[in-house]
């Protein structure tokens, strides 16, 4: 059984790595990598597959950064055409990237049964690029792995399906527990930069919701000077923010009150997300990283599609409306005791993986791509 992974974004790399290495071990599947070169920079990809051991993509796409329908456009092209070569019997597509969009769709229109990786997650807000992709993507799979109760929920209400649904975890558990004792042998990242566990917030951001509003990211690096009065602030810039924070004048600003760094490895986020003491995010997957290293975390945005961490305690909202919301947030003295009490398998207990390689491995439930019949949707 020939199985094609379409991966292009930093977090695709991320959970591909954990289930790449399962497909391979099959004896049933064989994998085909597909790379479409949405990211494209040394420390946006290649170190990914450098240091998480990922086998180098059987297909190389270099689209690159384009607007949104362009690189779409493009990806969709390039990918249909690879199918229609390669006749794989099965596609995987992870998240909610562009890269996930445009295999879907190419698969889809070539009849080619599509399972989606981290299926049923919504915002409710449709101006974020993520929501349109994962919508439509959902709506062309065959198969829906989804991460949480939530999301199966989601997929429900939505008219999916029962049969086409699984719930099997997140396959990012399964990536933090695999790799969290080699980035604690490997990463000297934490003595590199003189900080001490416990002692600093770190901060990612590039959603466009925060780096195409100027009020918004003005609001983000003001709060981040002022807490960096309180303790160390460290933020790993995602080049889109580095750009969009160079275009508006900000970013001296925010180099001369905290630690920034060009986007860091696997390995070193893990270790920095570890001994932090509090997590500003506006990235989905670190705010679950957040979660796995018990890390109180800050999401810096109006709202998250994993609400559980929110239900729990262990994240808050703190949408980046002006500085004192972040400023407040990140120094609330509650933050940490808030979630103490925990329940620890929210995300299907590091089986994820094994579960969606067992899912694929078996005949039943492909034959009839995307399918939905009117009796299943009403
Ligand atoms: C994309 C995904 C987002 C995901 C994120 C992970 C979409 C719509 N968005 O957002 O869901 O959370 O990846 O990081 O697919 N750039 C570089 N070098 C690179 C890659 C990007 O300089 O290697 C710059 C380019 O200026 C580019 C911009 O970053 O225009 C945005 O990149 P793009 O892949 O379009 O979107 P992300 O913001 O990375
Ligand atoms: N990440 C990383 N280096 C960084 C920033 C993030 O390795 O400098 C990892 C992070 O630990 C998580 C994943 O990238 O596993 C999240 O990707 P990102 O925030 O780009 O996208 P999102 O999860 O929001 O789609």
């Amino acid at each position: 059984m020939n199985v094609m992974s379409i991966v292009g974004a930093r977090p695709q790399f991320i959970k591909a790595a954990v289930v790449s290495r399962a497909l391979r071990r099959s004896s049933v599947l064989h994998e085909t990598l597909v790379h479409t070169g949405q990211h494209y920079d040394d420390n946006m990809s290649a170190v990914f597959f450098d240091e998480l051991g990922i086998a180098a993509p059987d297909h190389h796409l270099g689209i690159g950064s384009h607007s949104q329908g362009v690189q779409t456009a493009r990806m969709l092209e390039a990918i249909e055409s690879l199918m229609v070569k390669a006749q794989p019997d099965r596609v995987l597509v992870y998240g909610d990237t562009n890269s996930t969009l445009a295999g879907a769709l190419a698969a889809a229109k070539l009849h080619i049964p599509v399972a989606h990786v981290e299926a049923g997650l919504r915002s409710f807000n449709r101006r974020m690029p993520e929501e349109i992709n994962r919508i439509v993507t959902d709506h062309l799979s065959t198969i829906l792995f989804a991460p949480t109760t939530t999301a199966v929920e989601h997929l429900r209400c939505e008219g999916v399906p029962g049969s086409a649904i699984k719930l099997v975890g997140d396959v990012m558990y399964d990536a933090a527990l695999y790799y969290a004792e080699r980035a604690t042998a490997k990463s000297a990242i934490l003595s590199i930069l003189g900080l001490k566990p416990g002692e600093y917030c770190l901060v990612t951001v590039h959603r466009a919701e925060n780096t195409d509003a100027p009020d918004r990211l003005r609001a983000i690096v003001e709060a981040l000077a002022e807490v960096a009065g309180e303790m160390r602030v460290v933020v790993p810039l995602h080049p889109r923010t580095r750009q969009a924070l160079a275009r508006i004048d900000l970013l001296a600003k925010l180099e001369a009150a905290v630690t920034v760094l060009d986007p860091v490895g696997y390995l070193d986020m893990i270790s920095l997300e570890k001994h932090a003491q509090v997590i500003a995010t506006d990235s989905g997957g670190v705010q679950k990283e957040a979660f796995f290293y018990r890390v109180p975390c800050v999401t810096l945005r109006d709202e998250t599609e994993w609400v559980e961490l929110l239900d729990l305690g262990w994240n808050r909202l703190a949408p980046p409306s002006s500085p004192a919301c972040i400023r407040n947030a990140l120094l609330a003295p509650d933050l940490r005791a808030r979630g103490r009490q925990a329940p620890v398998d929210l995300y299907g207990g590091g089986e994820a993986v094994a579960r969606i390689v067992a899912c694929l491995e078996v005949a039943e439930g492909w034959s009839r791509p995307s399918g939905r019949r009117r009796e299943d949707l009403f």
